[in-house]
Parts: C-alpha cells; sequence; structure tokens
C-alpha cells in the first residue's frame, strides 16, 4: 500500500507553507506590542463597524462579484468595473495569478527581498521561483531581472513600495520590464502610506500585461477582514475571474470596504498617524549610534541592527523578551537587520524604548 504522503502532488510535498507562526504567538501574547506584521495600530472606523454589523443580518444570502465596489476602485484608476476582480485579501490574488498563469515547472521570477508570499505560493503551486537580489543599495536590479528571463518565465513579481526596504521602482525601469510582455505582478500594498502617492496602473492601457495589486488591509485597517484587489486589462481579468473561487468575498469584507472608502476623515487620521510615526522612528532610530533606518514609504522601516553583532532571530527574541515583537530580516543577505512597523505614538515610543536599551547594553560591552 501506498503512503498517504505518495498521493500528495510532489510540489506540495516538498513544498514549504508560509509560516503564521508569529501571528500565532502574537495572539497567544496579547501583552506583547504587536509590529512585526505591517498591520495598522488603529481598528477600523465606527462607519466600517456599522456597516459590518449592518451587513451581518444579511448572512444568509450569497455575495455577489462587488459590482459596486469594483466600479468604484475602477474609476479611481481611469479604468471600470471590469479592470478590477477582488480578492479574500491580495494574498488570494496572488494565489489566483499563479494558478491562471503558471504551470508545474514554469519559472516565475522575483526581486528580493520582498514579500515572501510571492515565493511560497509559487513553490505550492508547482512553479520555480527564480530570485535576483536587489543591487547592494537596495534597489532592484533591472539589468539581472531581464537577464533571469527565460521562455520558461511565466510571471514577474515586484513590489513598490517595496516590503521590507519601502522604496520605490522608477517608471522607466518598470516600464523596461512590462517590455518584455511577460505577466507582471506590481504590488502596490502601500501606495496609500507613500508620502507622495503614485500610481502605475496607468500602464496597464499601454502593457495589457501589468496587475496592478492593491489590499484593504493596510492604509484602511482591514486585515482581520480580508479583501483586497488587482487592476488588470479586461482579457486578464477574465481569465482570473475563471479561477478565482466564486464567492471569495464576503459580504461583510465587501460593504467594509465600501464603507472605509467613504469615510475620508478616518483615512486621514490613519495616514497622518502612519507618516509622523514613520518619520519620529526614522529619526530617532538614526540617533542610535551604529544604527540605520532605511527612508520608507510603507507602514514599516527597515533597522539595520548589525552593530550588535547579533543574528536578526536573536535580536528580535531579545526585544521579544523586552514586550515588543518586530519581524527579523535574516534572509536575502539581511542578517542583523529587523523591520519594524509603525505603531500608534505609545506604541512606537515604547519600540524605540527597548532597542535603545539593546544598544546601550552594546555599548557598555564595548
Ligand atoms: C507587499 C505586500 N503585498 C500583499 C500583502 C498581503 O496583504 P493582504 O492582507 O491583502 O493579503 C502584504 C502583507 O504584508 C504585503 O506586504
Amino acid at each position: 500500500m501506498k503512503n498517504l504522503e505518495d498521493y500528495v502532488v510532489p510540489w506540495v510535498r516538498e513544498a514549504e507553507s508560509y509560516s503564521d507562526r508569529h501571528l500565532e504567538f502574537a495572539w497567544q501574547h496579547p501583552d506583547i506590542v504587536r509590529m512585526m506584521s505591517n498591520e495598522n495600530p488603529l481598528p477600523p472606523s465606527e462607519a466600517v463597524i456599522d456597516a459590518v454589523l449592518n451587513t451581518a443580518r444579511q448572512g444568509n444570502l450569497y455575495p455577489d462579484t462587488g459590482g459596486k465596489l469594483r466600479k468604484i476602485l475602477g474609476e479611481r484608476v481611469g479604468l471600470t468595473a471590469d479592470n478590477v476582480v477582488l480578492g479574500n485579501g491580495s494574498t488570494d490574488v496572488i494565489n489566483f495569478i499563479l494558478e491562471t498563469f503558471v504551470a508545474p515547472d514554469d519559472e516565475v521570477v522575483i526581486s528580493v527581498p520582498t514579500f515572501p508570499m510571492y515565493e511560497t505560493r509559487t513553490r505550492v503551486n508547482g512553479g520555480i521561483p527564480v530570485l535576483v537580489p536587489m543591487q547592494a543599495n537596495f534597489y532592484w536590479d533591472v539589468g539581472a531581472l531581464i537577464s533571469a528571463v527565460t521562455t520558461r518565465t511565466k510571471l514577474i513579481f515586484l513590489c513598490t513600495p517595496n516590503n521590507p526596504t519601502g522604496n520605490n521602482l522608477a517608471e522607466d525601469d518598470l516600464r523596461r520590464i512590462l517590455a518584455l510582455g511577460i505577466p507582471t505582478f506590481v504590488d502596490e500594498a502601500y501606495y496609500e502610506l507613500a508620502e507622495h502617492p503614485y500610481t502605475y496602473a496607468h500602464l496597464i492601457r499601454e502593457f495589457p500585461n501589468t496587475i496592478i495589486n492593491r489590499t484593504f488591509s493596510k492604509a484602511y485597517a482591514l486585515a482581520g477582514l480580508r479583501i483586497g484587489y488587482a487592476y488588470a486589462d479586461e482579457r486578464v481579468i477574465s481569465f482570473l475571474n475563471r479561477m478565482k473561487i466564486p464567492w471569495n468575498v464576503s459580504l461583510i469584507a465587501i460593504s467594509a470596504a465600501l464603507a472605509a472608502l467613504e469615510d475620508k476623515e478616518d483615512q486621514q487620521l490613519k495616514r497622518k498617524t502612519i507618516l509622523e510615526g514613520r518619520r519620529f522612528l526614522c529619526e530617532q532610530i538614526n540617533l542610535l549610534p551604529g544604527f540605520r533606518a532605511f527612508p520608507s514609504d510603507g507602514n514599516f522601516v527597515l533597522i539595520d541592527a548589525s552593530i550588535l553583532g547579533k543574528p536578526s532571530a536573536e535580536i528580535v527574541n531579545e526585544l521579544i523578551a523586552r514586550g515588543v515583537f518586530v519581524r527579523p530580516m535574516g534572509g536575502h543577505h539581511l542578517q542583523g537587520y529587523i523591520r519594524v512597523t509603525v505603531g500608534s505614538p505609545e506604541q512606537n515610543r515604547f519600540f524605540l524604548d527597548k532597542l535603545g536599551a539593546l544598544a546601550a547594553e552594546w555599548i557598555a560591552t564595548q
């Protein structure tokens, strides 16, 4: 008799899943300040909560495809509802895009370091991730990305502003990549939080291989309700609609997103909290001798803490022991780096206090 494992398709048997341990840990330790997952420190607005509660009364009904929401989102960038697909978070979108374009043993080009989900979902779907390191200054290596493309390349993943480096890909460089004609996922998950938000959605008309990703998880603070979306050419959307599971986004998530889009005052409050917190964090971190905070257009700051001479995971464990949870960035040549999510003013001060204590300990041992 065969083992149960032998029935599993090889690429799933061999794939490691995206580790959710950090979230398990955070939920089990609510006393530890969570600054590890680029969540918004503020809860959804009262208007959003009212919408969620009211919609729950219709919870016996299946949702539609969110036509009203797609129309509003499309019009925001000069497109239509037919240029928008909704996902159960943009992670769902990432997955059904992979399912649509990538067959087992096809290649997927990914600029790294970046959001690790592109790589893990590529593997789970049988694709081969081709990781292209950014340059030493953390700018995309456009030449290397273009050279990494082969006849087996079916998808390219780019993220701007990039998680975790916080910087933006210039339009000329993106155009060079789009000119290859390969479906290219441009992740604008942090678009609304940039100092000067700038979208590449206009490139869809010129390059129909452009797919622009967005989410309600960051600027709109709906990470727990799960809703994201992508803009693309109508033909691309029609293929994605075949692949995605019907009713993948709940009625509640759709109504929360509509209410969040309407609540401009709350959007401004959240944006102000993140932008001010980000400036404060960068300023203060750069005052710590030997530490470096990278300028960021996301709700996070990448920190070079390699002066401490410890691996990233150890730095994170020491911060957890002091009551604050941030993310280790040990992979992709970032050993000794950590990433902190911008929190509330109190959370930011708490984190700086704890990081300062680590720095002081280090100085004392020199
Ligand atoms: C670049 C990027 N894209 C997508 C996501 C996932 O967002 P969602 O909650 O919409 O699945 C994240 C989450 O951290 C991210 O950093």
